[in-house]
């Protein structure tokens, strides 16, 4: 059952965006999730290779790794599946229970509630709980945004193979921290513009390739058909506020890539500063902090 679960996470292509951007994300907001908890013991929900304990930086202490299937992790981590709960993961609360990546989103919304619960009776008053799930405004498929949380919100996501996530928005996630007991502090959007999905026609046709463009200027490549697509307009989407934000980024990426004569990876820097720091759930991650009470 484990191993039949863990197949489709196990081939990850090296992505230069995610080695990058999304990396230096985690690597600036991690350290401060650990200062804010004012301890340094971090248990890091879906390790896979133990990523997060590296950009946690000298704060961190004691680690602990949880995952369906553990990748080669300093000092090992814990084989379990989230999906029953928080696990083994010993009698010690920790200062900052931390799920990147999307981690949230890869459980049913019972399943993220249940989790949720456990966390915040295995943490001490003051633990700082920052889940990252997918966002539901994400420009990768608009034909969620109307949805409400539950089955019509189930949908394959590709990795190694399909598996199946679930989008939220910030005031569903927020409403689901709050009944367990942890009081939301703020919500981040990640990955606004980039989103690995965006253009996948099973989730909308049309889209342009903003990720592929923004990795080949990571490259340092001038000619790539994706660079085109860091200008192409936006094509119809649903009557809906995450559509007049979408498109007001896509404008202004416009502008940035018009009148640019940087260097490619100057360039890409500049296009994805674009991204801002929102909390809409606009982006491809959406991370909730909160702090037990
Ligand atoms: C959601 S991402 C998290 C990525 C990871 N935090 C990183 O830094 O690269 C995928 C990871 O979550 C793990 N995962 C997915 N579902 C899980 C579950 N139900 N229980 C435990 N781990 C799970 C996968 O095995 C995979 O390693």
């Amino acid at each position: 059952m484990l191993a039949e679960a863990v197949r489709p996470y196990l081939v990850q292509p090296g992505d230069p965006v995610r080695e990058v951007f999304e990396c230096e994300f985690f690597a600036r907001l991690i350290p401060t999730w650990l200062a804010e908890s004012g301890g340094s013991a971090m248990l890091d929900l879906g390790c896979a290779d133990g990523l997060a304990g590296w950009l946690a930086g000298p704060l961190l202490g004691r680690y602990v790794g949880v995952d369906l299937d553990p990748g080669d992790v300093p000092g090992g981590a814990l084989r379990h599946d989230l999906r029953q709960g928080l696990g083994p993961v010993g009698a010690a609360p920790y200062d900052l229970y931390l799920g990147t990546f999307g981690m949230a989103s890869h459980l049913a919304p019972r399943e993220l509630e249940r989790l949720l619960g456990d966390i915040a009776r295995h943490a001490r008053p003051g633990s700082v709980v920052a889940l990252e799930a997918l966002g539901l405004n994400s420009l990768e498929w608009p034909r969620l945004w109307h949805t409400k949380p539950g089955a019509a919100r189930l949908i394959p996501y590709r990795l190694g193979a399909d598996v199946t996530v679930h989008p939220w928005a910030p005031r569903e996630l927020a409403a689901r921290y709050e009944s367990a007991g942890i009081r939301v502090l703020r919500a981040i959007d990640r990955t606004v513009q980039g989103a690995p999905k965006t253009g996948e026609p099973r989730y909308w046709a049309g889209l342009p390739r903003i990720r592929s463009g923004v990795a080949a200027l990571l490259r340092g490549e001038r000619s790539h058909p994706a660079l085109a697509d860091l200008s192409a307009p936006l094509p119809a989407l649903p009557p809906a506020a995450p559509a007049a934000v979408h498109r007001r980024i896509a404008a202004r990426r416009r502008r940035v890539v018009a009148c640019s004569d940087c260097l490619p990876q100057e360039l890409a820097r500049r296009v994805w500063s674009l991204d801002g720091r929102g909390s809409g759930g606009y982006g491809h991650g959406l991370v909730m902090v909160g702090r037990v009470r």
